[in-house]
Order: structure tokens, then sequence, then C-alpha cells
């Protein structure tokens, strides 16, 4: 592909990233995302083949493999320490569907093949244009015709007023001994010193100020990598829509679901901007600028085949199952989606509640239901789409059952992979995400939670708040109320007994429904 020299390109190596699940790769999302914006999205009932560049410790396609075990999963990293981990959890987990492969993406093995989904989350901003022109060959001949691509990155204009953090954090890690962790403290130690002195940059720019807040509270491995690469860009969509229209892809549309609809990201009086275009390309601009967007999760597809209007998902894209996010949601139901609270009533979501009480429906099932009969298709499908973009309905692979009302006796999990992540990651101080082979994705549970369902999946129920606060405490946490360390041992024990009965009553049901746990 390139002649160039084989390395990271300036992108730092000598600290590993963290792990984490993104929900946006699951291919599960990306369909829908697909089928919403009129493109047929590619098959998966068949199994697919799945690519994700720069995956880091591996943690959203191993989890996705395991949640799609017909499908075949590789994982493209640089940096060998985080792919010796991926083999780790792969061997641990036994997934024979997915491997890693330590390559910088200019020398990927010439054997590889195409690809229906490829995904990168967390590199296209942070590496130099040479290692973006190597992504973009990989994108114009390994995915396959009619396959999808997603791709997060910093956008225009909503990092506008915070690119100086990364250029104090950046120059001033440079003048520092040490790893990369110790010289993003170092950096971070000197933007708060400037910044509680009222730098002028920082009185003058308010919104920067406050931000640093939100980077104290994160982990120095990923301010690391979030800062201290040689490069760094954030782009406006249409740079990023003309470099993958140069490698032959179109923009399809993008995640999270909400953000493919205009009047939910920005308020009412923009409303003329967007009624007079119909071209995406300025639709998305104008909706940058208005909603100040910071970061994008785009989808691009490579020879899409469009729908020529919405029904024709009924036959092309019908095997998506809907259902009710949460079991007593009611009507009028309201969301805020960041820039504007948008409100869900009237008849036709009246009678798409009752539909979907206690079952998961295909859209077709939903047009052709009885109580649907008074409206159009289009207008059932326009309001299905609003109510998973506003968050009051969820898209599976597969149809769940309802959720049962209490999970007694044993329970057991169905996954070796989610053993082996509960092994590792309960109490590790950062969410767990587990795989459903019914939704096709992952779920991520706070890491008590996880560390009360490992316990219960073990050594069943007796004892169970005894076992699970002494692993607290064996872990160096503690846990926490009104935001401060609960000292007094009967508290602790308490609010411990409390988190596993509301675990057991509320969280267990739906990780059975799920076929996470069976009971
Ligand atoms: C911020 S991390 C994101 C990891 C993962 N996608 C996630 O979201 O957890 C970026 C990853 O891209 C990898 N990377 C950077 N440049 C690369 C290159 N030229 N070839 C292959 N991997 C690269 C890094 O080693 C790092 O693991």
């Amino acid at each position: 592909m390139t002649t160039r020299a084989a390395g990271a390109a300036g992108y730092i190596t000598d600290v590993a990233y963290i792990p984490g699940f993104y929900p946006n790769m699951a291919p599960v999302a990306m369909r829908y995302v697909a089928a919403l914006n009129r493109v047929v999205p590619p098959q998966a009932s068949s199994g697919f083949r799945y690519l994700e560049l720069g995956c880091g410790l591996g943690r959203s396609f191993t989890t996705l493999a395991a949640a799609n075990p017909t499908s075949e999963f590789v994982g493209v990293d640089v940096n060998p320490d985080h792919t010796r981990a991926i083999e780790h959890d792969l061997a641990a987990g036994r997934l024979t569907n997915a491997r890693a492969i330590t390559s910088d993406f200019a020398h990927l093995p010439a054997d590889l093949g195409t690809f229906d989904f490829i995904t990168l989350h967390g590199v296209f901003s942070w590496v130099s244009d040479d290692v973006r022109k190597d992504i973009l060959a990989i994108a114009r001949e390994r995915l396959a015709p009619g396959g999808l691509l997603l791709v997060s990155y910093n956008s225009m204009p909503g990092w506008a007023h915070l690119q100086p953090i990364r250029g104090i954090l950046r120059q001033y890690a440079q003048l520092r001994q040490g790893d990369s962790v110790q010289k993003i403290r170092d950096a971070l130690a000197y933007l708060v010193f400037i910044r509680d002195r009222h730098a002028r940059y920082f009185d003058d720019n308010p919104k920067a100020a406050a931000y640093v807040d939100g980077l104290l509270k994160q982990d120095m491995r990923y301010l690391a990598h979030e800062y201290l690469n040689e490069h760094w860009t954030s782009f406006y969509f249409s740079e990023v829509a003309g470099m993958f229209g140069s490698a032959g892809l179109s923009f399809v549309g993008s995640l999270p679901v909400f953000t493919n609809f205009w009047d939910l990201c920005v308020r009412p009086e923009f409303q003329e901007l967007f009624r007079t275009t119909s071209d995406r390309l300025v639709t998305e601009a104008h909706k940058d600028f208005c909603a100040n967007t910071a970061f994008r999760w785009d989808i691009y597809a490579k020879e899409p085949r469009l729908m020529a209007d919405p029904t024709e998902r009924l036959g092309l894209a019908d095997d998506l199952y809907f259902h009710l996010a949460k079991s007593d949601v009611t009507l009028p139901y309201k969301a805020n989606l960041g820039v504007v609270t948008s409100t869900v009533q009237g008849p036709v979501y009246e009678r798409l509640l009752g539909l979907f009480k206690n079952r998961s429906l295909r859209l077709s099932e939903i047009v052709a239901a009885s109580e649907m009969r008074e409206t159009q298709p289009m207008d059932v499908i326009r309001a299905v789409d609003a109510g998973v973009a506003m968050g009051l309905f969820e898209v599976t692979n597969s149809p769940l059952d309802p959720p049962p009302a209490s999970v007694e006796g044993t329970v057991s999990l169905t996954s070796l992979f989610n053993r082996a992540i509960l092994v590792s990651d309960a109490l590790a101080g950062r969410p767990v995400a587990l795989a459903s082979q019914k939704s096709g994705t992952g779920h991520t549970l706070g890491d008590l939670d996880a560390a009360m369902l490992h316990e219960l999946a073990e050594r069943g129920r007796s004892g169970l708040a005894e076992r699970v606060e002494s692993r607290l405490m064996a872990s160096g946490r503690s846990i926490q109320q009104d935001g401060k360390p609960v000292v007094n041992p009967d508290v602790r024990r308490q609010l411990i007994t409390d988190a596993c009965d509301a675990f057991i009553t509320k969280s267990l049901p739906q990780l059975v429904r799920l076929g996470i746990v069976t009971a």
C-alpha cells in the first residue's frame, strides 16, 4: 500500500489506553441509522465481517464479537501492549470469531479481504495527514460494496474555543520528564495553576475555564492519548465528507440517532435554514454551527443502495426489532437531548405504547398491527424513528421477551467472555460492558453492579452483601453518600445491602431479558 516506514507516526505508545465499550460501534446501531436514512444496510443474518481500526484495548470489537458469534471481527492497533491485552481477553473468553493484528494502517496484511463494517473511534483527529490517507485507502479498498464505515472525530465549531487547551497541555508536557502519564499530570497542574490565577485566555473564555474541571475527573491515560499526540485536528463536517468522498464513500447519517433529526439538535428559530434546503451536506453544516457540535460520529457507505421512500424498509431492512426502552414510560414523554427539550405525545404514540407492551416487533409488524390501521405507514415509521431518537424505543437484532417480574434461585452467565470481563473489570473503577447475543450489542453496568453479578453467578445469594463489601474494601474503593466516602461500617453495610437488593429487583430481570444471565 505504501513504502513508508512502519510505526506509530507521532501517536503515543509508551502508555496504554483505557478499555471502553462504545455502543455506537455496534452493527445493529449502524444498520439502523442506514435504514433510517433510506440506505439498505448490509445483511446481518448469515454473518458479516467487521474491522476496527485503532482498536486500543479492543473492548468494543471483542464485546461485539461475543454478541455476534456468527460474524468475524478484526481489530488493528499499532501498539503491541494493546493487542497483547486483547489476545488475553479473547483467550479468557474463548472467542474464536475475533482476532487482533499488531500493525500500523499502512502495512495491513494483503490478504485481509473486505469488510461489511469498518469502524474507527478516537483515531481520525489524532493522527497525521499521511495516516489519514492510509485510513482513506483502507476505506476505498477494504469496505465491501454496500458496506458501512463509522468514523468519530473532534469537530468544529465546538472545539474552537477549546483548541488552546490542547496547545497549552502539549507544549507544557514537552518541557517535562517522565512517561506520558507523568507529563500530562504535570501539564494539567500547570493548566489549573494559570486558570486559577486568571490567565487572560481563561478569563476571556469562561467555558474553557469550566472545561478544566472536567479534565480533572478524567483518567490520566485517557488525557495522555487525547492531548499528547504529535497530531491533533478538529474538522468541519464538510472536510471529513470531502475526504471520504474522495475515497468513494457517501455520507449516510450519524449517531447518536437523534442527530439525524435536525429539529432535535437545534432551537426552533433556526428552522428556516433547514426547511429551505434538502441537501444533507448543507443541513449537517447548519446543524453543527447552530448546535456548536464538538464531536461527531458519522456513517459513510460505499456504493449505497438507496430506498425511494421509507416504506421500502418494510421489505429491505425489516430484520430489526423495536421495543420500549423502559416499561413504566408514560405520555407526554419529554426528552432533552442537549439543546432542545422535545415532547412525545398524541394518539399515534398512545397506540404504539399499547402495541409494544411486553413485546418487541419488526417495522412490518408494527405497520400491519390492527392498532395502527388508521395511520399511514409512512407516519407510523416516522413516529417509531422519532421515538427511537428520543430514547422512548430501542432497536435490537432479535425479539426480546419481557423481563421476568422477579429472578429467583441461582443465576448463571451465558457467555464465557462476559465471565472473563467480570473477573477483570468488576470494581476496576469504570463501567463494565457485557455482550448480549439477543440485542447484538453490549450493555453497560456500573462496576459495583458488575461485582454483584459476578458474586451472584459464582457463589449464589447467601451473604451477597458481605462478599461484595469485602471485595470493595480489598479493591481500595469506597462507597459514596452525598459525594463523600462512607466510613461508618454499619451505614456502609446497609448501603451495600440496599444496592444488592436494587440490583436483584431492577437490573437482574433486564439482564435475563437480554440473555446475558439465565435463571
Ligand atoms: C484514542 S485510542 C482509541 C482506541 C479505541 N478505538 C477506543 O475507542 O477505545 C487510538 C488508538 O489508535 C491507535 N493508532 C494510532 N495511530 C495508529 C496507526 N497509524 N496505526 C494503527 N493504530 C494506530 C493507537 O495505538 C490507539 O490505540
